[in-house]
């Protein structure tokens, strides 16, 4: 328990039913709603796995199910993501040294199950909340699926006041918007518009019968029984979230290197620090935020390095750290982090005005994390794999389906929404949230009176949010877009 969070002033961490379980034969205790690797952390344990050419040591990265740096042997099954898969009394958890072995264990398996439902919704976080709060609204039944134990996808995190618009909860902290959201979602299930499935990955697109029909399989995890489910729906929309950019240098795969929302959800949902030290790499809203939760739970920051010349998050942010004595160093970057076996100390450097290491400007600082703040780059699997029509926009964060104003993607019936659709906030998310699931439903038949004004109001409140010097990049980024999409297909 060296590593939990005693106080904290925002979140109040309840103790809750201890759990004991093995790591490696050694008997360890956690708390029930831990994640596997959050109690291993909070027993000080970093070294998760090991790479599979070199045999180097690996750690958490991304946190969130989306990289491959945490997989562990559970109870003999190798290859479990163990930053996403919950602590249960008694498990065996044991380092898996590259290539997994086959699992000695018999599964039980359950008989397939089929749901069949108007919309499925992947990704329970602002988008897919609001959009599947909005297609049940309108009447259409939905399926909402989520890969974590909880609903709210990245706000279950977020312990400042949101920015934005009123209708779009500014001034509430991100985890009261989960619970809110959360609430209205109750409503709907006790009505069984909408069903829930936490714990359940969407894990491919089948062959179905395009015109009426889209099959996905979803699968929901139990110990030693998974359920598959086929699920065949007349519409999806993908709210899949983003996953975490990674710098390039000499030790960043060390564990101790995180990315910043890594940092959060081992702090904000599990109690944990993620280290008592720490470097910030990054000086946009993210890496501001972050490094002054970090001094919320207790743990030091040493300074913030941002390679632009300029700090490219809110000032309010900034002049916060400052206050704090925490100095944030512009034109300044990682060279690089090193370590036995874990971060114990990196180097960073001054860069000139072509980016280029000043000679002589390197600086080594003892320090055992450095966190990552350096952009998100959209989740789209299973856009690929649908068939969208996919762009590179730099404005939006990388690849991303073409879609047009109703989120509506180039594959008839797939819609997306929320930082799957590009890189941009919450509050967009739950305004482009809401647009899908409003037109799913409407292109099912699901019409009510009204429904154009309230489309044009949700359409005004995007440009409103985007009007500001802060939504320039999405702004231009949705332009493209439109403008692909028009080319393409006029
Ligand atoms: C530190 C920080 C501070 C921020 N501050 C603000 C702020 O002040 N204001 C603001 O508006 N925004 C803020 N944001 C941004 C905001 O959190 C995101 O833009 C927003 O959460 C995006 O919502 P989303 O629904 O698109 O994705 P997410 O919230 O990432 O949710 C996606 C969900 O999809 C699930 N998923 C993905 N693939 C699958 C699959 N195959 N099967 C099942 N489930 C799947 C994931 O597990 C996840 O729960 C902040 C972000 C960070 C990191
Ligand atoms: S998948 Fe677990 S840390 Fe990335």
């Amino acid at each position: 328990m060296l590593l939990r969070i005693k106080k904290h002033p925002i979140i109040d961490f309840k103790d809750s039913e201890r759990i004991s379980f093995y790591f490696n034969d050694t008997k360890l205790h956690g708390f029930k709603g831990d994640s596997i690797a959050s109690a291993l952390h909070a027993a000080g344990i970093k070294k998760l796995t090991t790479s599979l050419k070199y045999d180097r040591p690996r750690g958490f990265f991304c946190g969130i199910g989306k990289c491959s740096s945490c997989l562990m042997k559970v109870n003999k099954v190798p290859n479990v993501r163990t930053c996403i898969a919950p602590l249960n009394n008694g498990i065996r958890v044991e380092t898996q040294e590259k290539l997994a072995d086959w699992p000695d264990v018999e599964f039980k398996s359950k008989s397939k199950e089929t749901a069949n439902v108007d919309i499925l919704v992947v990704g329970a976080g602002p988008a897919g909340l609001c959009a599947s709060l909005e297609a049940a609204g309108q009447g259409a039944s939905v399926l909402l699926v989520d890969e974590n134990q909880t609903v709210g996808g990245q706000l279950v995190k977020q312990t400042h006041k949101f920015f934005g618009s009123k209708q779009e909860k500014a001034g509430t902290r991100g985890i009261q918007i989960a619970i809110d959201l959360e609430n209205d979602l109750k409503k709907f299930e006790q009505n069984g518009k909408i069903k829930v499935m936490m714990d359940s990955t969407a894990i491919g697109y089948y062959e179905g019968d395009k015109e009426k029909q889209h099959k996905f399989a979803v699968v929901k995890r139990e110990v030693y029984e998974n359920t598959l489910y086929e699920v065949n729906c007349r519409a999806a929309i993908f709210a899949c979230g983003a996953m975490e950019n990674m710098l390039l240098f000499p030790g960043n795969d060390l564990p101790g290197v995180y990315g910043a929302g890594a940092v959060q959800t081992l702090m904000n949902v599990f109690g944990v620090k993620p280290g008592k030290k720490v470097i910030m790499v990054g000086a946009g809203n993210v890496g501001l935020i972050v490094s002054y939760q970090l001094l919320q739970a207790g743990i030091e920051v040493d300074r913030v390095v941002e390679a632009m010349p300029q700090i490219g998050g809110y000032h309010v942010h900034a002049a916060k750290l400052r206050r704090c004595g925490v100095p944030i160093l512009t034109s300044h970057s990682i060279k690089e982090v090193y370590g036995n076996g874990k971060v114990e100390g990196a180097v960073i450097v001054k860069l000139d005005n072509n980016w280029q290491p000043v000679k002589g400007s390197e600086e080594k600082i003892n320090c055992d994390t450095i966190c990552l703040a350096v952009g998100l780059t959209p989740s789209t699997r299973f856009l690929y794999q649908v068939g969208a029509e996919m762009e590179f926009i730099p404005e939006a964060g990388g690849y991303v389906a073409l879609h047009d104003d109703s989120m509506h993607t180039t594959i008839k019936g797939i819609y997306v929404a929320g930082d799957s659709s590009g890189i941009e906030e919450a509050s967009t998310a739950m305004i482009e949230g809401k647009i899908a699931g409003l037109s799913a439903a409407i292109s099912l038949g699901y019409k009510k009176k009204g429904d154009s004004s309230l489309k044009k109001q949700h359409m005004g409140e995007l440009d409103r949010l985007r009007a500001g010097p802060f939504g320039e990049k999405p702004r231009i980024g949705k332009h493209k877009i439109s403008k692909l999409l028009g080319k393409r297909h006029v």
